[in-house]
């Protein structure tokens, strides 16, 4: 696997392009992506999937960068969208509607009435907006998507199946919780054509199990269904953020669902897509949020090393306690010390080191004013959960190829975040 950075004379690289001319070219804090390991993880999971008919919808909520969209695109890749905004952005860079599966939270009736317009394929999460769908739409083609009664995740927050999950039609062993055959009426009551089922679990899952109890549990459902065209496995593959995590095993998931699909295939009688909804995977380790040191701080407790970031670039610590790898981007190796990163916030959450229940420390090279830190796997849910909290703007984004830094997204001013006020 392609790694976005290496270490030269004890600084980091990005894709060849040294930090302190990152910054000096584009300023402080940045995100900077590495195209070819955005290239890489799409390719690595395209082949790990041992089945002809395949689709990878990229998840944009992860990262909805226009340049990163077109250059999936062109691998050709497909879309999940979860708005009509972001459905609206996929049409602009170039995804024809075919491309693109709808899976909406709550969607509006007028929303229904434009996709369907635009020919975009709608998922659809719950009986109410089953019902909704096909009183409006008799007739036509649909997808639904299914809680299977267990979810997986890095943390509560991002769990997707299960009986906590306000997402999917339910599906229980338990007849009296099972809404698959009401599900059913609906459709056969209004003839639609049940086109695609799917399922999205959760996020950040490393437990190959999870997706192995999945695929045959989804399967096992899709044979009721005689006019499929698509099964829709969702995203959730994990990264290892902290040392201690292993990548997840494609091989071991492989081949149950190599197994599992010619079996589905001879009983259901022809061959269907199947489908996986990947964004942290594709993203994640591509993107590193850099971030200057500008100020140092000793507590009886800690040593708070303040920089000129926050949650508001970057929330993951702060909403779910993650853990993402920081180097001092300067000095890589060097005299280590006990610290707390700090950001710019006036919250006392806002801390890249921390966990659920507040500051954790890291060991780093000793940071000095003016220090660039590189937070690592900041790609996926970085940029594209970022606000203007406490008035800061966003960072500029920066793409890397062949051994060249482009800006992709400029950074934001004061006259940006202004401009909506009447
Ligand atoms: N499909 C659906 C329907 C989803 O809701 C999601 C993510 C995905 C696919 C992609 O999941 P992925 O492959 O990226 O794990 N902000 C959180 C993650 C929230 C994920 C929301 N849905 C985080 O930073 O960990």
């Amino acid at each position: 696997m392609i790694q976005p950075y290496q270490i030269e004379n004890n600084q980091l690289t990005i894709g060849g392009v040294k930090v302190c001319e990152l910054i000096g070219e584009f300023g402080s804090p940045l995100y900077v992506y590495h195209a070819d390991v955005i290239r890489d993880r799409y390719n690595t999971l395209f082949h790990a999937i041992p089945y002809p008919h395949k689709r990878i919808h990229y998840a944009m909520k992860a990262n909805s960068n226009l340049r990163i969209l077109k250059m999936l695109l062109e691998m050709g890749a497909c879309i999940d969208a979860v708005s009509l905004n972001e459905v609206r952005l996929a049409l602009h860079a170039g995804f024809p509607a075919e491309r693109i599966l709808f899976t909406g939270i709550n969607t509006k009736t007028e929303e229904l009435h434009w996709l369907v317009s635009q020919n975009i394929r709608v998922n659809i999460g719950s009986l109410h907006m089953l019902q909704k769908y096909a009183s409006l739409f008799p007739g036509s083609e649909v997808s639904i998507r299914i809680n299977p009664d267990f979810g997986g995740g890095h943390h509560s927050h991002v769990i997707t199946g299960g009986r906590e999950s306000k997402f999917g039609i339910f599906y229980s062993q338990d007849s009296h919780y099972n809404q698959i055959p009401q599900a059913k009426n609906i459709i056969e009551n209004a003839h639609l054509k049940l086109v695609g089922i799917h399922a999205h679990i959760g996020s950040g899952i490393l437990e190959e199990g999870k997706f192995i109890d999945l695929v045959s549990l989804i399967l096992s459902i899709a044979k009721q269904f005689p006019d499929l065209e698509f099964v829709d496995f969702g995203g959730g593959f994990g990264i290892p953020y902290r040392p201690e995590e292993k990548p997840f095993q494609f091989d071991l998931f492989a081949d149950h669902l190599k197994n599992t699909m010619e079996k589905f295939t001879r009983e259901y009688g022809k061959e269907i897509t199947i489908a996986f909804e990947p964004g942290r995977f594709i993203v994640a380790e591509a993107g590193i949020l850099l971030t200057t040191v500008t100020d140092i701080k000793h507590t009886p407790k800690y040593t708070f090393v303040g920089v000129d970031s926050g949650f508001n670039h970057l929330i993951r610590p702060m909403a779910y306690g993650s853990y993402h790898p920081i180097f001092n981007a300067f000095r890589v190796q060097g005299e280590q010390q006990e610290v707390v990163i700090a950001g710019y916030l006036c919250e006392s959450g806002d801390l890249f080191t921390r966990d659920e229940n507040g500051p954790k420390t890291r060991l780093i090279t000793t940071p000095l004013e003016g220090d660039v830190l590189a937070i690592l796997n900041a790609g996926a849910y970085g940029f594209s959960m970022s606000s203007n909290y406490n008035m800061h703007p966003r960072p500029a984004e920066v793409l890397i190829e062949n051994n060249t830094a482009r800006l992709i997204r400029r950074r934001e001013t004061f006259e940006d975040m202004i401009r909506f006020f009447v």
